[in-house]
């Protein structure tokens, strides 16, 4: 039996007829059938044709609950009304100016206020170009070249931000001082020598790495949390270990908060309290239009100045363009701190009643994440880092992917890698509708676990 006719497969086939129809058409005109690698799964994903709040509906007229939020780029679930007001109002006075609107300004000000290490910042269109600007700022700034990354860190669709993202067991080299691998045949060596790889949560091997190669590095750059592979919320302790280390030998500090932003009003680095030079910004706070953004240091954003003898420059046709502002403003006003605090407690309950699914179906499967963020992972110990997801994944083989269609099939939506975050536009409700899910889905799957996966029979 091939994966494509497993028996779980089929039944997400008769569910989503429709989808699969549209599918068919889109593989004429994508590779694949998909336009987005992240966005694709097999056998097809669904096809939506609205949503309101946290609510989905497909081609064939199902509603699922969203916890994907477009990887966790709609805080407040989808069409809040104030945001489609001020987009309606935008869009009629035009849409991108290519010229300073007052909205860039007064959403500027919004993040310079919250955001602890952001006295400054530069819109971009896309939380890719703002960790590149962030990578360009630290280069001019440092006059090196060398970027230290993390194993298993995801700062978007360009080489240098995706090496070693998936930390395969047969190449990964030592944990102490893992190899720059590529992801895929398109990376160019002077890529891979020019990127450090740094274990993720290891204040010891970091600092060791960062002293070998301290003359050479122009950054250290970090996601508070690593959203591609497990939702893996760094301690205080390595973070804390990064900003001494790299402070000790002029190295700039990013922290990429594209995702981890919504963890606290502040940002991961509020809540934790260590402050980068550089940050990096994207997803909640476009509103739900494309978006990106750099910031940091005023000193270092001064690079990106005209007045500055020799400027970074930064070009980049709708960065700040008047509709994404128009609905960033909205949703980054609305996103205050009892709304965090809210959406946090209610992924808290999440996390809970999935732990509990798991362990109530006998089955080995834990919820990891912290704040609004969540990933179901097959780890046998709490995960440290992305090989401890990796690991579990591989130990899972194909589970993952019958338990995501389940999902769907019972009405909820996540990420195919299993990852949910909440939004503003849920309540108990909807937690309670996500866990009876589970539960109903892993008890469809147990005969299945149990006969191909039986690593995972507590
Ligand atoms: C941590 C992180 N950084 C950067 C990016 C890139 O953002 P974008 O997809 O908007 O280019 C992503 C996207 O998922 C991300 O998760």
């Amino acid at each position: 039996m091939t994966q494509d006719e497993h028996p779980l497969v089929t039944k997400y086939r008769e569910f989503s007829p429709a989808s699969e129809a549209l599918h068919e058409r889109a593989r004429k005109v994508f590779p694949g059938g998909d336009t987005r690698s992240s966005a694709h799964f097999a056998p097809y994903p669904l096809t939506i044709t609205e949503a309101s709040g946290c609510v989905m509906k497909d081609a064939d007229g199902h509603e699922v609950l969203d916890f994907m939020n477009n990887f966790t780029s709609l805080v407040h679930g989808h069409a809040r009304p104030e945001i489609v007001e001020s987009v309606q109002k935008q869009i009629a006075l035009g849409s991108a100016y290519g010229a300073t609107s007052q909205n860039q300004i007064d959403l500027a000000e919004i993040i310079t206020e919250r955001i602890p290490s952001v006295d400054q910042m530069r819109f971009t269109s896309s939380g890719s170009e703002g960790t590149t600007m962030a990578i360009r700022c630290a280069r001019a700034a440092t006059g090196r070249q060398k970027i230290m990354k993390m194993e298993g860190g995801y700062h978007g669709s360009f080489e240098l931000a995706e090496v070693s993202l998936v930390p395969m067991p047969d190449s990964r080299g030592d944990l102490s001082e893992p190899n720059s691998m590529p992801l895929d045949g398109s990376f160019p060596d002077s890529v891979l020598k020019d990127t450090v790889i740094c274990p993720y949560n290891e204040p010891e091997m970091a600092k060791n790495l960062i002293e070998k190669h301290h003359s050479e590095l122009a950054a250290i750059i970090v996601e508070p949390v690593l959203g591609s592979m497990g939702m893996v919320p760094a301690t205080r302790e390595f973070l804390q270990t990064l900003r001494d280390a790299a402070t000790a030998n002029g190295i700039i500090l990013i922290f990429d908060e594209v995702i981890s932003l919504r963890i606290n009003y502040g940002g991961a680095q509020k809540f934790l309290g260590v402050t980068p030079d550089l940050t990096c910004l994207g997803k909640i706070i476009g509103g739900g239009l494309p978006v990106g953004g750099v910031g940091g240091r005023a000193d270092l954003m001064q690079l990106f100045s005209p007045d500055s003898a020799s400027p970074v420059v930064h070009a980049s046709t709708f960065s700040g363009n008047a509709l994404t502002m128009s609905a960033g403003l909205p949703a980054m006003q609305a996103f205050n701190e009892d709304e965090c605090n809210r959406i946090n407690v209610l992924a808290d309950k999440l996390r809970d009643g999935f732990n509990q699914a798991f362990a109530q179906a006998g089955i080995l499967g834990n919820a990891s994440g912290i704040g609004s963020l969540t990933n179901i992972n097959f780890s046998e110990k709490p995960l440290n880092d992305s090989r401890d997801y990796l690991d579990g994944l591989l130990v899972s083989k194909h589970i993952g992917q019958l338990l995501h269609l389940g999902m769907l099939r019972h009405g909820v939506n996540s990420a195919s890698r299993l990852m949910f975050c909440t939004s503003t536009a849920m309540s108990d409700r909807e937690i309670e509708k996500a866990i009876a899910a589970l539960q109903a889905t892993l008890d469809e799957l147990k005969p299945f676990v149990e006969t191909e996966c039986p690593e995972l029979i507590l």
